[in-house]
């Protein structure tokens, strides 16, 4: 594995040691790196690729993947702008590293942006594993979801994402046609081995 910087992302690859096995793109939450989910990843996907870029958006000096005004309160023009860019990335890395479509795996910020990828770029991935996502855009763009798959999973006692916001983001995955696990577990906006538990058993089963 190589920490690469020459990419339009700093990013870490690690390839795939199973054959057939879907790539996941890691993308950490607020002040997370691009280190910081590879053990997830590669607890949830044994064998997969793992492709992990850094959010490019410094807010107080912690990598983020899109700007924000306040906590829940995003800059949307900057969302779109990022979308864009993470898309052109994967596409790169995927040329790059003999990739195939890729899922990805968010987590907060990161589960944010892979929405915000999923809606105004969907052909960037096969599906996602969004950890505590939220509404990334107000007017949620349209876009043909159909076949994909998509787990969230929340927390019934996130401070920062509130359940309403996460079940209109269900809504509006699943009225696009993408086929939505949504789970809620009884914790916080932290992660748990819950978490890893729903998220390594949907990957395995698609
Ligand atoms: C965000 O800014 O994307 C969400 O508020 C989650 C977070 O990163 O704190």
């Amino acid at each position: 594995m190589s920490t690469e910087t020459e990419m339009s992302f700093i990013h870490r690859f690690e390839p795939a040691t199973a054959s057939g096995s879907v790539p996941l793109v890691l993308l950490h939450g607020t002040g997370g790196d691009e280190n910081d989910l590879l053990d997830l990843g590669r607890a949830v996907a044994p064998g997969s690729a793992l492709l992990s870029p850094r959010g490019r958006v410094l807010e107080n000096g912690m990598p983020r993947f899109f700007r924000r005004l306040a906590e829940g309160v995003f800059d949307e023009a900057d969302v779109k702008r990022r979308a864009s860019e993470l898309a052109d990335f994967i596409s790169e890395a995927q040329a790059r590293y003999g990739l195939e479509k890729p899922l990805a795996l968010g987590f907060s910020n990161g589960a944010n942006i892979a929405v915000a990828t999923l809606l105004l770029r969907p052909d960037t991935f096969a599906g996602a594993v969004l950890l505590r996502p939220m509404m990334p855009l107000a007017d949620m763009p349209d876009a043909d979801l159909r076949g994909m798959n998509i787990l969230m999973v929340s927390g019934a006692m996130d401070s920062i994402v509130p359940h309403a916001n996460a079940a209109r983001l269900a809504a509006a995955l699943s009225e696009r046609g993408a086929s939505v696990a949504h789970e809620i577990l009884p914790s916080g906006h932290q992660l748990g081995q819950a978490d890893l538990r729903l998220a390594r058993d949907f990957l395995a089963r698609l």
